[in-house]
């Protein structure tokens, strides 16, 4: 793969998978792979897991790694080619990404969705932005639609602690008190439909994800009625695609409580962190022995690894 943005940047998911798996028990099986290689990673917006699990995963691969967070430690850019740039932003991403590309060997790069434009976010306008400027390899850290090194740990999570062939897997909006992206909930379904899982997706009426990734599952309004006999159930907030960006109200019984998980089959726990504790999910759920909170984010590094290691062996 050039750039992983997307699945569609994967030849092989059930191979990239595996790839996960083996290196959780052999993390530095390539520590000589990325000596001489820099990765860049670009946070236009704040993250823990991401950030932390996808140096770890240089590391083990012995590359370096810089660190950049826009914004702040870096001039405001510009995105729009057409800008007179004498407002806030100080450096157009064309000579930005161009520098970075000079610089670097791989560059990660996290841009949140505004929530305001769709058609933009839904064009990855900041994203093609760095590709288009920047001649090496992309690595999504997180986009305005997708977050595919989260799903592809998800996957490995779930194929982890499956206990049959073809688990039932819930996707299941649950509230929020801002609005956020739908990047986690598209690319978990889509990851999920390309392997051909049992999703179900719930949310509220006018919730719906858009059907791009939503298409392979099936959609249910009835939460109580989709989680029935859940052999996973991954919850996640996401504002509305239709009237985009909205959060809603009025819909606190979307919390997942004890109580929704009781209708499962013994379901295991999945959230991609970070996550409000009584908003999102009932604490003791979190502290319980369904949670795969925990080794779902540390399998963060693995998957990192994963596709880490394989740019760099189809960049020699
Ligand atoms: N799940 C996730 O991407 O976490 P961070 O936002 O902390 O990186």
């Amino acid at each position: 793969m050039k750039h992983f943005r997307s699945l569609h940047d994967v030849k092989d998911i059930k191979a990239l998978i595996r790839r996960a798996i083996t290196i959780k028990r052999h993390a530095l099986r390539n520590e000589a792979l990325g000596r001489g290689k820099t990765l860049g990673l670009m946070f236009m917006n704040p993250s823990l897991r991401t950030r932390m699990s996808t140096q770890i995963a240089a590391a083990n691969l012995g590359m370096q790694v810089a660190v950049l967070n826009a914004g702040r430690e870096s001039w405001a850019l510009e995105f729009n080619d057409e800008a007179v740039m004498d407002g806030e932003a100080v450096e157009h991403v064309r000579e930005a990404a161009a520098v970075l590309g000079e610089y670097c060997d791989i560059i990660g790069l996290r841009s949140f969705a505004g929530l305001t434009d769709r058609a933009a976010d839904y064009a990855e306008t900041m994203q093609s932005a760095f590709v288009q400027n920047c001649s090496i390899p992309l690595l999504s850290l997180e986009s305005a639609t997708r977050h595919p090194l989260q799903s592809l740990a998800d996957a490995m999570t779930i194929e982890e602690y499956a206990t049959k062939l073809r688990p039932k897997v819930v996707l299941s909006w649950a509230p929020h008190p801002r609005a956020l992206p739908q990047a986690v909930a598209n690319s978990f379904a889509e990851w999920m439909g390309a392997l051909d899982a049992d999703l179900w997706i719930t949310q509220p009426e006018g919730f719906d994800l858009a059907t791009s990734f939503s298409s392979r599952a099936r959609v249910c309004y009835d939460q109580d009625e989709a989680l029935k006999d859940a052999d996973f159930v991954y919850v996640k907030n996401w504002s509305s695609y239709d009237d985009y960006g909205q959060r809603g109200s009025g819909l606190d019984d979307w919390q997942i409580s004890r109580q929704k998980m009781a209708l499962t089959n013994d379901a295991r726990l999945m959230h991609c962190l970070p996550v409000r504790r009584n908003v999102v999910v009932e604490s003791a759920l979190l502290d319980g022995p369904s949670s795969l909170v925990i080794p779902q984010a540390a399998n963060r590094v693995y998957a990192a690894q994963a596709v880490l290691e394989t740019m760099l062996t189809e960049m020699m």
